[in-house]
């Protein structure tokens, strides 16, 4: 009998329906389409308008979804796992607020975050679980409002976010499916060049941080485009050489969506063509956690069950990592 894995047995994303376009943004900074385009891939993005609602309300959607499609009741969960770096307070976990919900009330949920990697390793984090057999039903969620985080007098970040939610449901299989290995990296000292400086235990909020606006994200792009290009194209091609996997043999390559350029070298390092490649981030933007989980939502209906997947992802912290899955069904 082969070894028990975590595999994917649903997905679903759920995005607001307000869309930001870049002729808007140019309405707003200095910039217009033909910048964000060229440097980074994007025409649009959503972003959540109205007031009390949050990051839990779209990850509460997304979940919703995903037990509809799945066709099993909140009862059955076993756990539900949040990346966010945007969590609806700072606690309690935003996953204890999605669970509220949606009626879940048989699982324990925490959140985790790595920033733009956090769904890879919360996905890691939820297969171990799975894995173990102490739990058969596992969700993971990515949800973000980066909308709430940025700063829209700051040029050369405001063109980059969204808002949005994906979610995936873990089962266990014995088909020889699943997830197949990871390799997961943090370099906290990357955090200089990408952080949020105020609003945590070394610079609590208060009317100086607010005028300095230091609630928003900081971000020195040059760095963090360098490290990224370098590091998520090098674990990608690792996973494939730990694993024997030739470029022919992968199906997909469903990479974080930061920035078009930083997906088209990591796959090129990894010899795959563009038709290999999921991509959203011109509609969307970077949602940050929902990123991954949205494309494999939104490619849904192309995955056949045996695909070879590589997920791969870099962000704040820095956090940076690849997942190898083969999809576990047709449908
Ligand atoms: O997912 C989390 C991890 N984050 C990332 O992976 C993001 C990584 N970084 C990037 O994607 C890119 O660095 C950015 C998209 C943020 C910026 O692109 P860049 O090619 O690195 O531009 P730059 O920062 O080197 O700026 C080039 C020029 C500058 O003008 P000068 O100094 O050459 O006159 C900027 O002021 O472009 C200017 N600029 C803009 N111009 C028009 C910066 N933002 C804009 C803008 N519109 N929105």
């Amino acid at each position: 009998m082969n070894k028990v894995r975590a595999a994917i047995t649903a997905v679903s994303a759920w995005f607001p329906d307000y869309i930001l376009t870049n002729e808007e943004l140019s309405r707003m900074v200095d910039t217009n389409n033909e910048w964000i385009m060229t440097r980074c891939g994007i025409s649009e993005r959503r972003i959540l308008k109205g007031e009390g609602v949050g990051t839990s309300d779209m990850g509460a959607n997304a979940v919703k979804e995903l037990l509809r499609k799945r066709n099993i009741s909140p009862d059955e969960i076993d756990l539900l796992i949040c990346s966010t770096v945007t969590p609806d307070m700072l606690f309690p976990a935003t996953a204890n607020i999605i669970c509220d919900k949606v009626g879940i009330k048989n699982a324990f949920s925490y959140d985790v975050n790595a920033s733009c990697s956090g769904f890879i390793y919360a996905l890691i984090t939820g297969s171990k679980f799975v894995e173990s057999g102490t739990h058969k039903k596992v969700i993971v969620v990515g949800s973000d409002k980066m909308s709430s985080i940025t700063d829209y007098t700051d040029r050369a970040t405001c063109i980059l976010f969204g808002d949005g939610a994906a979610a995936v449901l873990l089962e266990p299989s014995d088909e020889g499916d699943g997830i197949m290995d990871s390799i997961l990296k943090t370099d906290g000292s990357g955090r200089v060049h990408l952080h949020m400086k105020a609003g945590g235990s070394i610079l609590p909020p208060s009317h100086e941080t607010v005028d300095q606006r230091l609630h928003f994200i900081y971000q020195e792009g040059q760095p963090v485009f360098k490290f990224a290009v370098t590091l998520m194209a090098d674990v990608s091609a690792e996973i494939m050489e730990k694993n024997n996997l030739k470029s022919e043999d992968i199906a997909w390559l469903v990479p974080h969506q930061a920035n078009i350029r930083i997906i088209e070298a990591t796959s090129r390092r990894m010899g795959l063509p563009a038709e290999k490649v999921m991509l959203n981030i011109h509609k969307y933007g970077n949602t940050t956690s929902a990123t991954i989980p949205s494309c494999l939502a939104q490619w849904e209906n192309k995955l056949k069950k045996g695909d070879n997947l590589i997920l791969a992802a870099f962000g704040g912290g820095f956090t940076w990592g690849s997942i190898y899955l083969k999809w576990a069904y047709n449908s």
